[in-house]
């Protein structure tokens, strides 16, 4: 069958990384007998948005709808206002397509230097499952002075919320934000947290939060996993605060198996999981929706100041086809995939500077290519 993929270079350096990731693919369609690609690229982004005023349009999601699978570069322009492309586009795209699960391997690849010391491929490998719809991310908020009427709504596939705040504010101006959890969103991030773990025969679950302080909204998210965590007896469970994570992704990665975690702290976290396992420049993520049209980004952002210069890593974004391809039932080319970004890591010759070579962004992509080739 014929996948049909849309392509968003995006901003920055993502240009020339998503050609990369596309030049891979592409061997992968020349080297597997029956894998098929049929990709479109779209134009969003921060000169799409300068030129025409368009983030992204009812047209153009429509067009999206009808694919099998975005494969996304980056966003985010130093000529637009911070926050603008990222929320217009970006989650944008998670929302209307509720791909509620944002998962991210982190994975210490042969060859590749942690920043921990001792610490080797045996050492830092787990998955990170991050609800991707709710939590800060419901984006209510404002700001008030004196007395000021509000009316929030937050609108999601599984539930509208309506907030009619009355505020007053006696001294100087606040602002706030809320955020949200709902027990089904909650729900099916860690079901699928859960079954992940279960098909990949994994024992160790982490629940993180902060439950000790927003006792509300995490509160309600530790009860759901306690409900969900006893169907599956054979996994093991604990909670961890996030402050705490942090400490212990640095002293004892090797614990950690499968974790779950709300929107923000999983947001927060995987930089950190970038980082142990040897940077961003080797960290994909897929935002999924497992009945629906899901993307597929390396986690990193735009790197504006690199941009054009032929120097970034694109493994990142070639795990993250990877990735899309395992989501889309490819397992032969996406195991290919992965094997030629072994075989290239543990070769050691071809790398970007990052991982302290001299290769070009474009050579490092004609040498997986080339690997996916010869399989
Ligand atoms: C990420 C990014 C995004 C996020 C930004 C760009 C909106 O940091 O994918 O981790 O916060 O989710
Ligand atoms: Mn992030």
């Amino acid at each position: 069958m014929t996948n049909k993929i849309a392509v968003i270079p995006g901003d920055g350096t993502g240009p020339e990384i998503i050609r990369e990731g596309v030049k891979v693919l592409k061997a992968a369609e020349d080297a597997v007998d029956g894998f098929k690609l049929d990709l479109e690229e779209f134009p969003y982004g921060a000169e799409h948005y300068l030129e025409t005023g368009e983030l992204i349009s009812e047209d153009g999601l429509d067009k999206l709808s009808k694919k099998d699978a975005i494969y996304l570069g980056a966003l985010g322009d130093p000529e637009v206002p911070t926050g603008v492309l990222e929320q217009g586009i970006l989650l944008k795209i998670r929302f209307y397509f509720d791909q509620y699960i944002n998962l991210r391997p982190v994975k210490l690849y042969p060859n590749v230097t942690s920043p921990i010391a001792g610490k080797g491929p045996e050492d830092v490998n787990f998955y990170v499952i991050r609800e991707n719809t709710e939590d800060f991310y419901a984006a209510l908020g404002g700001k008030a002075k004196g007395r000021t009427h509000e009316k929030l709504e937050l609108s999601r596939s599984l539930y509208n919320v309506k907030f009619d705040l009355d505020i007053d504010v006696d001294g100087d101006e606040i602002a706030y934000q809320l955020g949200v959890i709902s027990r089904k969103g909650a729900e099916r991030a860690i079901r699928f947290a859960f079954e992940m773990a279960e098909d990949k025969g994994l024992k160790r679950m982490t629940s993180v939060d902060k439950a000790n302080v927003l006792s509300h909204s995490y509160g309600l998210w530790r009860e759901v996993f306690e409900e969900v965590a006893e169907g599956y007896p054979e996994i093991e469970t604990e909670f961890s605060f996030v402050d705490a994570v942090t400490m212990w992704f640095v002293k004892s990665p090797e614990w950690f198996e499968t974790i779950v975690t709300p929107n923000m702290f999983g947001d927060i976290i995987t930089d950190l999981g970038a980082m142990i396992q040897g940077g961003l420049g080797l960290a994909p993520g897929g935002n999924i929706n497992p009945e629906g049209v899901s993307m597929f980004e390396p986690i990193h952002g735009s790197a504006p100041k690199h941009a054009g210069k032929n120097k970034v890593n694109p493994l990142a974004t070639i795990l993250a086809g990877q990735m899309m391809l395992e989501q889309l039932g490819e397992q032969e080319p996406a195991d290919r995939i992965e094997e030629a970004v072994i075989q290239l890591l543990k070769e050691g010759e071809v790398r970007t500077y990052d991982l302290g070579g001299d290769a070009t962004t474009s050579e490092v992509g004609d040498a997986v290519a080339e690997k996916v080739r010869e399989g």
